[in-house]
């Protein structure tokens, strides 16, 4: 199968879908893979390093979307890019289409077959083309709002980890699954006093076996919250409702009970966030202050680390790419209901229902897809 990965143009993406060593996997196995130009420049990848490992360095996107039978990426298609995709083409990509309804008609129109990152998932019940990103978050998390505690950015000027004789930062994690159990791993080990809330006793009995000696865990109640932000340092935001905008759990009135120049770092703010006051920022401009309290709520976290975060999404992409070149996109999903279940459109067919319910499209099966 011919292989191709253009650059992404998504303002502030620096990621790119396919890792030199992804590629180079691609290739042993008797694949060819076309990449634009500087596709992985963002993420530290040169030109050279792809025609090392035996790909062609093609100039234009364009090149790239003319000739390749899958287009790997990283952002949803942009509009520029949807009218290049063609019938029959295969796009494996992150889409989100349930709140973009004209993604979703362009690639309706395009007949082309998309499988979506976010929707393939695993015999666990996870998403794992979304775990490494909200690993990558949650790891980040502690990293930023450390650096907003300092007093120069606004913070108490507290350190993590104190010192002899001077008591840790108290790190409070609303939300222990993928992104809240890493975070409270990584303030841990930067020696701060970490509680973990969730609502799911499964989750706290799992935290409670594994990190029992690392953090606290406490059951998510409104009043656990109030009590613990009265004396948090840092307030770390990852709770997840599937499908739902995420719940406010702390208000504006309740930021006045909590310690001048503390911090909030809100990793839900890419599902509305968690705080009342949370307002999604950029990494030009990731902070700013409501009541003496400080909100850290950047949408895409993980592309301050555009290198960490595109060689941990190329790990998980990796094995499904080389399945859809192998067998081909239908024979793969056949074999596999994982990465059926990341189909979301086939040959001008909606094939994911919770999209066309959101979107008030039809949908088919996408076992019914797999006939046409
Ligand atoms: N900003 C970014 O760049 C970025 C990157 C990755 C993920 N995220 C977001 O981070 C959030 C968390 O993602 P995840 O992968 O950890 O999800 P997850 O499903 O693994 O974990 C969410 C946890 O929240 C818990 N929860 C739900 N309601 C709660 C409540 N009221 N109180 C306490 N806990 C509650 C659930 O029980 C679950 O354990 C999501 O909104 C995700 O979209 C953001």
């Amino acid at each position: 199968m011919l292989i191709g990965c253009p650059k992404e143009i998504k303002p502030q993406e620096f990621r790119v879908g396919l890792t030199p060593a992804a590629a180079g996997e691609a290739i042993a196995r008797g694949h060819s893979v076309i990449v634009e130009t500087n596709a992985g420049i963002g993420a530290g990848f040169t030109d050279e390093d792809y025609v090392a490992i035996g790909a062609t360095v093609l100039d234009t996107a364009d090149e790239v979307f003319a000739k390749a039978d899958m287009i790997v990426k990283v952002k949803e298609p942009q509009a520029v890019e949807r009218k290049m995709l063609r019938e029959g083409q295969l796009l494996f990509t992150y889409l989100h289409l349930a709140p973009d309804p004209e993604q979703t008609k362009d690639l309706l129109d395009s007949g082309c077959t998309a499988i979506a990152y976010e929707t393939v998932t695993d015999r666990n019940g996870g998403l794992p083309l979304l775990a490494p990103m909200s690993e990558v978050a949650g790891r980040l998390a502690p990293q930023v709002g450390s650096w907003t505690l300092q007093k120069a950015n606004g913070g108490r000027g507290v350190l993590m980890g104190g010192v002899p004789g001077v008591g840790p930062a108290k790190v409070v994690v609303i939300g222990g699954g993928v992104v809240g159990t890493h975070a409270a791993k990584i303030a841990a080990g930067m020696g701060a006093d970490v509680t973990v809330l969730d609502r799911s006793l499964p989750r706290l009995r799992y935290l409670d076996d594994v990190f029992g000696g690392t953090f606290k865990n406490q059951y998510s109640t409104a009043a656990a919250t109030a009590e613990l932000i009265t004396t948090a340092d840092m307030v770390i935001g990852a709770v997840l409702i599937p499908g739902a905008a995420a719940p406010k759990l702390i208000s504006r009135e309740q930021l006045s009970t909590m310690k001048p120049g503390a911090v909030l770092v809100d990793v839900a703010i890419d599902q509305g966030g968690c705080f009342e006051t949370s307002k999604a920022t950029t990494h030009a401009d990731p902070i700013y202050e409501v009541d003496g309290v400080m909100h850290y709520c950047v949408a895409n976290m993980p592309g301050a680390v555009a290198r960490t975060s595109t060689i941990a999404l190329g790990n998980a992409t990796m094995p499904f790419m080389l399945a859809l070149a192998g067998k081909g996109w239908k024979q793969a999903c056949a074999d596999d209901e994982h990465l059926l279940n990341g189909l979301n459109v086939h040959a001008g067919k909606l094939t994911y229902a919770a999209v066309g319910e959101a979107l008030g499209l039809d949908y088919i099966s996408a076992q019914d897809a797999l006939k046409i």
